[in-house]
């Protein structure tokens, strides 16, 4: 029993990058990676032979929103979901623990060991939380997790395709009230562009099928509720949060006038934009 607070003490001393997801707040302010990752995965099932996945890795599970339709689409698929954030792990366990199809670990896919095993390995809006170093180490540890002709599947953000908005970020980051709070800030975001995506698929084993470039579809009802999906995951945010908890507010406040600037549109009351995404399909060589 007294052991339990030790291994979340060093849940968080190992996983300093992960601990600030946090479940159940999450599950309540994710609805448009909920929806996005739905259309990648029925569009998956239109391209591969869905009743030959017998087992699917899935990275970065989260709160396990994109479960129900993986285990409809690919009805013979045992799902094993790893996730870091053990806040969000606990989601998906309790949800799942009665499912024979679902198996929840807390990993992180730098953390991946099996060999082998898998059909398919499937993520959804992680891999730009995904340093470019580790990039490399993960798809190696990707592929080695594989079947021969194993398919890897992935849609993740491709941020610095958003004009400048990340020096108008940093920006307000630099502005004088925020300077003390973000002075130890690192950001756990990446940026993976195409070229870089496809280089590292091809050096790792895969053999590219599909590559694509879109935009997904941000709607939010009104700035408040764009203003709550922005604290789940905005680093900068979430780092003043802790730092001086009493300027984060009026920081995202700035954040959004400035994105709603030349990304954002607000109309009918309604925030409305698109996110830059990279999707791709690879098979094992
Ligand atoms: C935006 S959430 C997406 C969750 C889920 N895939 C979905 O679509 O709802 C990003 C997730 O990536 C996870 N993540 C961050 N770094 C990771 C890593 N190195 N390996 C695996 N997952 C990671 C986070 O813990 C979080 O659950």
């Amino acid at each position: 029993m007294f052991f339990r607070p030790l291994v979340i003490l060093f849940a968080f001393l190992v996983l300093p990058a992960f601990s600030f997801w946090s479940g159940v707040d999450y599950a309540q302010n994710a609805s448009l990676q909920k929806s996005t990752g739905e259309d990648f995965i029925k569009y998956l099932g239109s391209k591969i032979d869905a009743k030959a996945i017998k087992e699917l890795l899935v990275i970065g599970v989260g709160t396990g929103q994109n479960l129900p339709l993986l285990l409809e689409v690919f009805p013979n698929a045992v799902i094993q979901g790893d996730e870091p954030s053990q806040s969000m792990a606990s989601c998906t366990q309790s949800l799942y623990a009665d499912n024979p199809r679902v198996k929840i670990d807390v990993r992180a896919a730098q953390d991946i060991q099996a060999k082998d095993s898998y059909n398919m390995v499937f993520s959804s809006y992680v891999l730009h939380w995904i340093s470019r170093e580790d990039i490399t180490k993960v798809f190696s540890l990707v592929n080695s997790s594989l079947k021969p002709q194993g398919i890897f599947v992935s849609k993740f953000a491709n941020n610095n395709m958003i004009p400048d908005i990340y020096n108008r970020f940093a920006t307000i980051g630099a502005k004088q009230k925020y300077k003390a709070a973000l002075a130890d800030f690192v950001s756990p975001m990446s940026h993976h562009d195409l070229t870089f995506i496809v280089e590292q698929l091809t050096s790792n084993g895969f053999l590219i099928q599909e590559i694509h470039f879109r935009r997904d579809p941000y709607i939010f009802d009104d700035r408040d509720s764009f203003a709550r999906a922005l604290k789940q995951w905005l680093p900068r945010y979430i780092h003043i949060k802790k730092t001086a908890p009493d300027l984060a507010d009026a920081y995202i406040e700035e954040y959004i006038d400035e994105f709603l600037v030349d990304s954002m549109q607000e109309s009918g009351g309604k925030v409305i934009t698109t996110v830059p995404i990279i999707e791709f399909i690879a098979t094992k060589r």
